[in-house]
């Protein structure tokens, strides 16, 4: 992946990260654990019973051990997509995963408009291609289909871009919100304080793919 890091929506320097070596060294060593408490999980449950369609294909971006899904959620197929085969292996919710690297491989390894519904957990911070990364999440739902954006306040700081470590959580919805806003063919953008009264904070974005044409960036290599 050559272009630089950001996609043109703030200065590259704004995507660079302390530990900027291929993600598939930090991520070689399986961490079978969960990044956010149960408090903050249930809340990310409950927002998944809400807004994601039962029966359908989601796709679980930036996936691992746990989806987040409630027990009883009923999808018809969760694809998994992260770096590590072995967390994925041991995750109950996923039907299928692939290991497939974002920040060097924007483009999705699915066909257009094959999923009904996406979500991202406590994990866009790691993301150096914003913007290409959701309009390839646009690209492979269907016309209506929900994406959620979730985060906390924790984080691996060395692989975190440095536009999320110098900011505060409520720039964080600021910044999410621009990345869904720069990719294009979104509607419905919403953001929401989810958290618990007590424990981890959890925030989400997300929106609904619109039925719009899709922009020729989101299906360019
Ligand atoms: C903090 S964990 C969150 C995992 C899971 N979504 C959850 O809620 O527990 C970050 C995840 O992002 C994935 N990840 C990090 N960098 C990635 C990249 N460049 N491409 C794809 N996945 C990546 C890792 O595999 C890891 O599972």
């Amino acid at each position: 992946m050559d272009a630089p890091p950001g996609d043109g929506l703030l200065s590259p320097l704004a995507f660079m990260r302390e530990d900027d070596s291929s993600d598939d060294r930090f991520y070689v060593v399986p961490r079978k654990v969960v990044h956010i408490d149960d408090g903050a999980i249930a809340a990310l449950g409950a927002l998944y019973a809400e807004v994601l369609p039962r029966g359908g294909r989601l796709l679980d971006l930036m996936s691992s051990w746990r989806s987040h899904l409630p027990p009883d959620f009923g999808a018809r197929a969760v694809v998994g997509l992260g770096m590590n085969a072995e967390e994925m292996a041991d995750n109950p919710q996923l039907t299928s995963h692939v290991v497939h690297d974002v920040n060097r491989h924007p483009r999705l390894p699915f066909a257009d408009a094959e999923f009904d519904g996406a979500m991202c957990a406590v994990s866009i911070q790691y993301v150096i291609h914003p913007v290409r990364l959701l309009g390839e999440v646009r690209r492979v739902l269907r016309p209506g289909a929900p994406f959620v954006v979730s985060f906390s306040n924790r984080c691996f700081p060395s692989k975190a871009v440095a536009v999320w470590l110098d900011t505060t959580d409520e720039q964080h919805v600021t910044l999410v919100r621009s990345y869904f806003h720069a990719a294009g063919g979104f509607t419905d953008l919403t953001d929401e304080n989810r958290s618990p009264r007590r424990g981890d904070p959890l925030y989400a974005v997300r929106a609904r793919a619109s039925s719009g044409t899709l922009d020729p960036r989101a299906t360019s290599p």
